[in-house]
């Protein structure tokens, strides 16, 4: 039997990354998972548009207005609705109980735009991971990808790639080419390798 572990995708803006995860599928990269749904916590975010024109099943689940508790068991529905195994939060800017991360242990993945320890935590997310690079100063940045626990970027990590910081940089130019050179990549390439590790037992 052909079997694939099921992916749910968490989202929250443009979903680039989750574009990436959608072309490394089609490239018939992702042999050992399958996306099979996209959730979002915003209506209209951009990462919609691109699971319906990839024909993937999507939801929102908005935090506004909800406790922690309620939020996510909005998810939790939509993720059991779909049996998804492994989930991506590929730019899901929002924080999950340690109730939610036990549930899925070693199961969910996030990816974040440095090298962890730098540069990563409670308030470090988008943008502002690379204007505090810039700011520290430092000539090396990159991305990393690791498993969810309850503390905001502490899990066990996966893969990381480093990226170089050129004069001139400004936070959006190097949140591009950390985008380009190192999430796009291993973001999809971690999604192989946990999805294939559980596949085969380990
Ligand atoms: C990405 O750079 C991702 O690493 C970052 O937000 C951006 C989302 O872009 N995530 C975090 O900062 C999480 N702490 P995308 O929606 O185009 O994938």
């Amino acid at each position: 039997m052909d079997k694939r572990i099921n992916v749910a995708v968490l989202v929250s803006g443009g979903g680039t990354n989750l574009q990436a995860l959608i072309d490394y599928e089609k490239d018939g990269k992702l042999n050992s998972g399958k996306i099979v749904k996209v959730i979002s916590s915003k209506a209209g975010a951009f990462a919609l548009e691109r699971a319906k024109n990839a024909n993937i099943d999507s939801a929102v689940v908005e935090k506004k207005g909800k406790t922690q508790a309620e939020f996510e068991s909005g998810i939790i529905a939509e993720l059991d609705k779909c049996n998804a195994e492994v989930i991506v939060l590929a730019g899901f800017m929002c924080i999950l109980s340690k109730d939610f991360t036990d549930r899925y242990k070693e199961r969910i993945l996030n990816v974040h735009p440095s090298l962890i320890p730098s540069f990563c935590g409670e308030g470090f997310y988008g943008l502002k991971v690379h204007e505090a690079a810039l700011g520290y100063g430092v000539k090396v940045t990159g991305a990393t990808v690791h498993f969810v626990n309850e503390i905001p970027d502490g899990g066990k990590i996966i893969m990381q790639k480093a990226v170089e910081i050129k004069e001139g940089d400004t936070p959006e130019v190097l949140q591009k080419r950390v985008m380009q050179e190192a999430e796009w990549k291993i973001l999809p390439a971690s999604l192989e390798k946990v999805c294939s590790s559980i596949l085969k037992g380990e």
